[in-house]
């Protein structure tokens, strides 16, 4: 066939599949459903520990690409973060396309259920930006592949404050490799973003009297936290340039980039939001030069995942908790390889992910 002749949609199926190659995807499934306005994809990165779990996202994407990307880079993100915690799920996240204010409804949800039903059990979803416990519970009116609905519905419900908690002692974790001692007191903190995670990793930062500055972009959210805690209110110019302890970016990702690494001035990055660094490699090098500790997102923010994940056998409160844990251990170990063999925190992280994957990859070969 020439080259014209394979024309535009040829080339764009070639791109995708050749994306998922790179980034080793085993699926990719688009949703779209004229009647209710879905327009959906769900992304399975790896199923070697177990069915695929990620959240789902809701958000007015610019563009089908901007969505795709989005799925790609969150579901590979969370075969990392599950590996590192221990927990026997893969790694997996969906996305909706629409404004969750606006777009979403009883009927969008149970047809993505739909979707996600006709996979049998290949991907579980939960909850991300944009979509609530409650969401859940109607997606779970079409399926059962749904992980963190309403406790009164048997789940394990809002993951936020474990997700927080992980993050909260990623941060003492990180102190403790900087200064040799793990107390936040008197360590000023801006937190990005203060919804259901940034509020609950305030709580945490203020129990201990750290300082703690915050942004949010919905200002009532800003001011309702202010009112609430000893906190400081900044603009938004002030968010990535104030000279600060630690920056905990706890909105979306990409904040971490060629335009704001060289203004950041804070002395390590440890928050909940997931996919910090625009560009992995080329951010987190340019992190490492300006002396910036990075620790990965994927490896504090695992509470939620733990959380969720345990749904899938029998869920309690304080498992859940026991495992978050354990992130305070796993920081201080990649943060210790990181130093000791010369490499970025992200990629002693990556590598003790992968590890744990290709040793379990190994054993499910005899079941
Ligand atoms: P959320 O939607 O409750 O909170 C996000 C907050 O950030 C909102 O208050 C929003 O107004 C604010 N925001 C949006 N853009 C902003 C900007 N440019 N600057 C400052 N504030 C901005 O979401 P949630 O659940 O708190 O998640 C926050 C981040 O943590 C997301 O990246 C999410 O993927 C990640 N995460 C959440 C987990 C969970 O258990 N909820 C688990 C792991 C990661």
């Amino acid at each position: 066939m020439s080259n014209a002749t394979k024309g535009e949609a040829g080339s764009k199926q070639f791109d995708l599949l050749e994306r998922m190659n790179l980034s080793e995807h085993e699926m990719v499934v688009f949703c779209r459903d004229r009647e209710t306005g879905l327009n959906g994809i769900i992304g399975v990165h790896n199923t070697v520990l177990g069915p695929a779990m990620g959240g789902l996202r809701m958000y007015p994407y610019n563009n089908e690409s901007q969505a795709l990307d989005d799925v790609l880079r969150l579901s590979r993100a969370m075969t990392y973060k599950s590996s590192l915690a221990g927990i026997n799920v893969g790694g997996g996240k969906a996305v909706i396309i629409g404004d969750p204010k606006k777009d979403k409804s009883e009927a969008l949800l149970r047809r993505f259920g739909q979707f996600v039903d006709s996979l049998g059990g290949k991907f579980y979803a939960a909850a991300d930006v944009g979509i609530k416990p409650a969401d859940l519970d109607t997606i779970k009116l079409e399926t059962p592949y749904v992980s963190g609905v309403s406790p009164l519905r048997g789940g394990s419900g809002d993951s936020a404050p474990l997700t927080a908690y992980g993050v909260y002692l990623g941060m003492k974790a990180a102190i403790l490799h900087m200064e040799g001692q793990d107390k936040l007191q008197g360590k000023r903190v801006m937190v990005q973003g203060v919804g259901k995670v940034g509020s609950k990793l305030v709580k945490h930062l203020i129990d201990e009297e750290a300082e703690v500055y915050i942004y949010d972009t919905d200002l009532e959210t800003a001011k309702s936290l202010e009112r609430e805690f000893q906190v400081k209110r900044v603009e938004n110019e002030q968010v990535l340039t104030l000279d600060v302890d630690i920056l905990a970016p706890c909105a979306l990702g990409g904040i971490l980039n060629e335009h704001s690494i060289p203004n950041l001035k804070c002395r390590a990055v440890v928050g909940g939001a997931n996919n910090q660094l625009l560009v992995e490699d080329r951010d987190s090098l340019a992190l490492q030069d300006r002396g910036i500790l990075f620790v990965p997102d994927f490896m504090v923010n695992a509470g939620g995942i733990v959380n969720v994940s345990l749904e899938l056998q029998t869920y309690h409160p304080e498992v859940a908790k026991r495992i978050t844990e354990n992130i305070y251990d796993t920081t201080l170990k990649v943060l210790e390889l990181s130093e000791k063999e010369k490499m970025s925190p992200l990629d002693a992280a990556k590598n003790l992910a992968e590890k744990r994957l290709r040793e379990i990859g190994k054993i499910r070969l005899y079941r």
